[in-house]
């Protein structure tokens, strides 16, 4: 390898991905390679995936044949696979898609610069679970991901990320917040606190409310968010944190999966559809205003129209302001693969349909009610439509626009909100406000 080679990292799945993609960048850039925004040209195609649903595998196949093709042009090309999908297969998937000239799995990027150097095909890094504690990933902009747990042992039936992620493991406090400060120092303003459940954080005596606490002390860090809430593990302690801490944003994400509670405990999701309502009733009277969201699934092994029925009723006793909805995907190996899959495509498809006319109907309910109320924007960076408009985002999680008048990215600008359009908030600044930032 030498010091002249390129890369190029696409990501696809989860923020965890997003995430190891801004380490394996500064990986790379300290090993000597350069970034380059040109995948053609590159030497090194890196590709992050994901293995949650088949489609998403599907799409990662077809694309590895599509860049193989700039192989003619570039013959020294390589692609390498990196995430989920490599952690998956193993050597397997050289065989699967022989346009790969190496797969490394998410616990083994801290090695990549010797092994590119090296030639090899597969690398999974041993059998370490790493915590990459001594890396600070390469972000740009006033907003990055912290992981502050990676794996994880839930093990609902369906999913398969406890398989390519391995065990639950929390980051130690101190590194998670000298992260918080680097970045801070680096103009980050907002940080999202990263882990496939994040309410089951645990490191020396340290719960994930005692984290949030500290992570509100940071200076610079000025808004913290986080993901994923599992209902299993979300308390009271947690809601009222929330409430008492400044920099914590008023949105929750907690995905419910399915409203019966037969579907719920088949999915070994260790809660029921009454729980989940008690959670919603406590969060909405801990933080009035709070905006939730949630992930769905529909057509879960045996899941009849009465149990669809009760997902739907759940939808519209909840009011979320977004949901994330899924048909479900046979994932082998899993717990629920063993389970017949019996809901016919055609029903999976219609059902997930009413699904997502369902949330949009009352997600847009809720957007609309936004106008003429106040909140505050961290302006982010252009929008990508309007180069006269900054995009940002609110509290409670809704994307913004602002004519760019005198702000900057990296402003929080309290505003007022003129008009909705679609799912975007045009808004303009309170008159008295003066940036901060
Ligand atoms: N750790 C998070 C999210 C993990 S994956 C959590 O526990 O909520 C993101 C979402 O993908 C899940 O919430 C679920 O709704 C969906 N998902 C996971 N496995 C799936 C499968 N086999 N088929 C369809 N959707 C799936
Ligand atoms: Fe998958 Fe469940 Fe873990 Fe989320 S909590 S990653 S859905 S096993
Ligand atoms: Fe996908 Fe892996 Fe995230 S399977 S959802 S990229 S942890």
């Amino acid at each position: 390898m030498t010091d002249k080679s390129t890369y190029h990292i696409e990501t696809y799945g989860c923020e965890m991905n997003v995430y190891d993609s801004s380490l394996v960048k500064n990986i790379l850039t300290a090993s000597g390679l350069e970034y380059t925004g040109d995948k053609e040209s590159a030497d090194y195609l890196l590709i992050n995936t994901c293995s949650v649903r088949d489609h998403a595998e599907q799409r990662v196949f077809s694309l590895i044949s599509q860049y193989n093709n700039l192989k003619k042009t570039n013959p020294g090309m390589k692609i390498v696979l990196l995430g989920c999908m490599a952690s998956r297969y193993r050597e397997e998937i050289l065989k699967k898609s022989p346009g790969i000239d190496l797969a490394v799995g998410p616990d083994g990027y801290r090695n990549l610069p010797e092994v590119l150097g090296a030639g090899k095909k597969y690398w999974s890094g041993g059998y370490a679970l790493e915590e990459y504690n001594d890396i600070i990933p390469n972000v740009e902009g006033v907003t990055a991901g912290i992981a502050i747990a990676r794996g994880c042992e839930n093990y609902c039936s369906y999913c398969v990320v406890p398989y390519v992620r391995g065990r639950e493991r929390s980051r130690p406090v101190k590194s998670i917040i000298s992260e918080m400060e680097t970045l801070a120092e680096r103009g980050v303003k907002e940080v999202t606190l990263l882990g496939q459940n994040v309410n089951s954080y645990y490191h020396d005596g340290l719960n994930f409310p005692a984290l949030l606490r500290r992570a509100n002390e940071v200076d610079g860090i000025e808004r913290i968010r986080f993901m994923t809430s599992h209902p299993k593990d979300c308390s009271l302690e947690l809601l009222k944190t929330m409430a008492d801490c400044r920099k914590t944003t008023k949105h929750l994400h907690l995905p419910f999966q399915a409203g019966s509670n037969r579907i719920l405990k088949l999915m070994n999701r260790k809660y029921t559809r009454e729980h989940y309502l008690g959670l919603i009733e406590t969060a909405r009277s801990t933080i009035p205003d709070i905006s939730i969201t949630t992930d769905i699934i529909a057509g879960f092994p045996s899941e009849t129209e009465e149990d669809f029925e009760q997902t739907l009723d759940l939808v519209r006793r909840v009011g979320f302001d977004d949901a994330f909805t899924y048909r479900y995907s046979v994932r082998e190996g899993t717990k629920a693969s063993k389970m017949k899959d019996d809901v016919p495509e055609k029903v999976k498809i219609e059902r997930l349909e009413r699904l997502i006319s369902l949330v949009r109907k009352i997600s847009a309910e809720k957007i609309e009610k936004n106008r003429g109320s106040t909140a505050t924007i961290l302006i982010e960076h252009e929008s990508k439509k309007d180069s006269d408009w900054w995009m940002g985002r609110t509290e409670y999680n809704n994307i913004a626009v602002i004519p760019k008048e005198m702000f900057q990215s990296g402003d929080f600008v309290k505003v007022i909100v003129e008009n909705v359009s679609g799912f975007t908030l045009r808004v303009k600044a309170v008159a008295d406000t003066v940036p901060i930032g």
